[in-house]
């Protein structure tokens, strides 16, 4: 029996779902010029003819505005190959959605983002995969993509626009990161997120080449820790943990069906941005149903909402409406069972075993990287 129809039919948490999603996660297309070997999208992409055609877009932005969605994501792949993202921006700004555009930052021209800040845009997120272009590009996979994303970075300080750097950090960075948190302030970023890669999606082909040892990430905590203070007031640092070495799962998307809404390029909404590798779960589509129907009544947000589908040791934990059980997605990825706790929780019978994989990996010598395209990398 699948974990939905176990499930969204005993939920009494999940029946009284009242609440709005604070955000909404718009992945307005799988299409991507990078090819980053940690990638979380899924293993078989959305292709252009399915992606959902602006107006739609359109629509949605209303739908969750309407609903009380309060910030949009703007993300993909590479939202700026969409052809409407002006359109979408705009809306947004109509609505009263804070629009933030995630983006690589390599497709970008200075004439693109004046035109989206014009149309409303509030706020840019560029990924960075090291500090030095050449390990940068390597593992983006793309040449001269970190010149242009230091390009591109400028330009949305020129214009006034708030800057987030999102660095994901892995073993193949981790030794890297003070020069990432000094880029960061160089550009002039308000914040930076140091982001340790979560395994699944792409990033599980990529795990053992990926997998920073245990030192390694005690050493970036304490960096992390320094530059947090010698830079208060500059410079605002994230730090998400990666779950092998944690004692606790972090609150994955704030708590499934919690937090926020992910539409994915073809209209497929999610509880979060994973959420598909989890055989059983059906998922409606903006195409058919209000967004709002979907959040409050959809078997897939009832499937792990609230508290009531947890089982022990989650199920009588302290714990469980602070972390909501950990990320379902990697409870199937290591367990093959959505409903477990989240092995990452040291609570968990699988904790040892989660652990002993990060230790043993990252031990081995680095494996080289996968790509989903093994083709010469891209040019800028
Ligand atoms: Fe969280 Fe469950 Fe672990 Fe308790 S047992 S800390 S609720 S994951
Ligand atoms: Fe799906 Fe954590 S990534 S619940």
């Amino acid at each position: 029996m699948t974990p939905a129809a176990t499930t969204s039919a005993q939920s009494p948490d999940a029946a009284a779902c009242t609440f709005a999603p604070v955000g909404l996660l718009a992945e307005l297309t799988h299409r991507c010029p990078l090819q980053c070997p940690y990638c979380s999208n899924p293993l078989a992409l959305e292709g252009v003819a399915g992606e959902l055609p602006t107006e739609t877009w359109l629509d949605v932005l209303a739908q969750a505005a309407d609903l009380g969605v309060l910030q949009l994501h703007l993300s993909g792949g590479e939202p700026t190959v969409r052809r409407g993202l002006e359109q979408i921006v705009a809306r947004a700004a109509k609505v009263g959605l804070y629009s933030n555009l995630i983006t690589a930052g390599v497709l970008l021209t200075r004439e693109r983002l004046d035109k989206l800040a014009e149309h409303g845009l509030d706020h840019v997120q560029i990924s960075i995969q090291a500090a030095d272009a050449a390990n940068a590009d390597r593992i983006a996979h793309y040449r001269n993509g970190h010149a242009k994303k230091l390009e591109a970075a400028s330009w949305v300080r020129a214009l006034g626009l708030p800057l987030t750097v999102n660095a994901p950090i892995h073993r193949q960075n981790i030794d890297g990161l003070p020069g990432i948190i000094d880029l960061a302030v160089s550009l002039g970023a308000q914040r930076l997120e140091v982001a340790h890669v979560q395994y699944y999606g792409w990033a599980l082909q990529n795990r053992q080449a990926l997998m920073p040892t245990r030192h390694q990430v005690l050493r970036s905590a304490e960096l992390v820790a320094a530059a947090r203070e010698r830079l208060k007031g500059i410079l605002v640092i994230d730090f998400v943990v990666p779950d092998y070495y944690a004692r606790r799962p972090k609150p994955c998307m704030g708590g499934w069906g919690r937090g926020i809404v992910n539409v994915t390029p073809s209209g497929k909404v999610l509880p979060c941005h994973a959420a598909e590798t989890i055989p059983g779960l059906a998922f409606d589509n903006v195409r058919d149903k209000p967004l709002r129907d979907i959040w409050l009544k959809s078997d897939a947000f009832q499937a792990f909402r609230g508290t009531s589908w947890m089982r022990e040791p989650c199920r009588s934990c302290e714990f469980r409406e602070v972390d909501w059980g950990g990320c379902r997605c990697q409870a199937f990825a290591f367990a093959g069972d959505a409903a477990l706790t989240d092995p990452a929780c040291d609570k968990s019978a699988l904790h040892a075993a989660f652990t002993q994989v990060a230790e043993g990996e990252s031990e081995l010598p680095a494996p080289e990287l996968v790509f989903r395209n093994p083709r010469a990398a891209a040019q800028s």
